[in-house]
């Protein structure tokens, strides 16, 4: 029976064809991402999502859902998105031959998604609110006319799951799993591939599930903290990680379950501490990382982890290049280059 379910073959998400419910589809090379050994903490772990084809965890997820999108007849998808859904599903469906409309929280998308998204030939529709409301427009009006890829999509889950797969591949399973959480779609995801890895037996000791709010973006978080049972939702949602800038996550009662059951929490960092850890990634792990992806460091590095402990780097610094400060110095002749070197 193990082996029946648990036969890797190949590279990327479609290596664990016989642990998913299609054992074929399109692709652009999805997953098989660096799981890298930081040098940020004992023990800590980076999977590196911003690797993937359009540089965020999402193309996991949409490999699967564009597959069924094609499969159903369907000829137009849409999305509503903080920006990597959008970028993700406009490569997929234009690999697909499908119609893509992203529907976005005008101002709140970083540049490089909105580039993505254009270049790939997106219908690119903007509305004055934040993304809570786009998600409620597809919600209630989009997924009558297309199909609908956000991550209340299960297919979508299915292929983000193969997160839990690569990291049992290469190093067991890790005392915790620290995730971003906006829309929480991808923590539950993750934690039902390490479920179904103890299942078959494979995994005795499942990871705690860490998932990680922006202060001014925590609903789960902050109900968390007082232990209400449901999250408060928030209707002004406001961080420099726009990825996660949600007030009322669609997934959360599966990301809540997730995080009870495995004993894990769910934690606040700040935009100071999120820029900070950006920017200690970059420059002592060389690897560059979204704001919203680099939550998952700030919290691990908050929260002094014991043991193994894996960040998911959700999506890549190119993303926004808009939050970096660059300074440059200029110089007017080699002369002054060399004085410079010889410093
Ligand atoms: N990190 C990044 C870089 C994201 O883009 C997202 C979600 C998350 C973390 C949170 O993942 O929603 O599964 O809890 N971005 C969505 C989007 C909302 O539209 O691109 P989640």
């Amino acid at each position: 029976m193990r082996d029946k379910y648990w036969s890797p073959k190949g590279r990327g998400v479609w290596r664990y064809a016989s642990m998913l419910p299609l054992k074929s589809g399109v692709s652009l090379g999805e997953g098989g991402t660096p799981l890298v050994k930081s040098n940020l903490g004992e023990g800590l772990y980076i999977k590196f999502e911003g690797a993937n084809p359009t540089g965020s965890f999402k193309d996991r997820g949409m490999a699967l859902g564009v597959t069924v999108a094609r499969e159903s007849n369907a000829s137009k998808v849409v999305v509503a998105s903080t920006g990597n859904t959008a970028a993700s599903a406009a490569a997929y469906a234009a690999r697909a031959g499908l119609r893509c409309y992203v529907v976005l929280p005008r101002g709140n998308v970083a540049r490089g998604k909105l580039v993505q998204a254009a270049l790939h030939g997106a219908e690119l529709v903007m509305i004055n609110g934040l993304f809570d409301k786009a998600l409620e427009y597809v919600v209630t009006h989009g997924t009558r006319y297309a199909y609908p890829l956000n991550s209340f999509n299960p297919w979508r889950l299915e292929g983000q799951k193969t997160l839990a797969f690569e990291v049992f591949e290469e190093l067991g399973c890790p005392d915790y799993v620290v995730v971003p959480v906006g829309n929480a779609g991808n923590i539950s995801a993750i934690w039902k591939g390490f479920k179904e890895l103890a299942e078959l037996g494979l995994c005795r000791r499942l990871p705690k599930m860490v998932g990680v709010q922006a202060e001014g973006a925590a609903p789960l978080a902050k109900a968390w903290e007082r232990g209400a049972p449901q999250p408060f939702f928030i209707d002004e949602p406001e961080t420099v990680a726009t990825a996660i800038k949600i007030g009322k996550p669609i997934n959360w009662p599966k990301a809540l379950a997730a995080v009870k059951e495995s004993g894990g929490l769910f934690v606040t960092v700040s935009d100071v501490e999120i820029l900070r850890a950006q920017k200690l990634l970059a420059s002592r792990d060389g690897i560059g990382a979204e704001p919203a992806g680099a939550a998952s460091v700030a919290a691990a590095l908050k929260l002094k982890l014991s043991g193994t402990a894996v960040a998911v780097v959700t999506g890549h610094a190119l993303k926004d290049p808009d939050v970096v400060e660059i300074s440059a110095r200029e110089v007017r002749n080699a002369e002054e280059l060399v004085e410079l070197l010889e410093r």
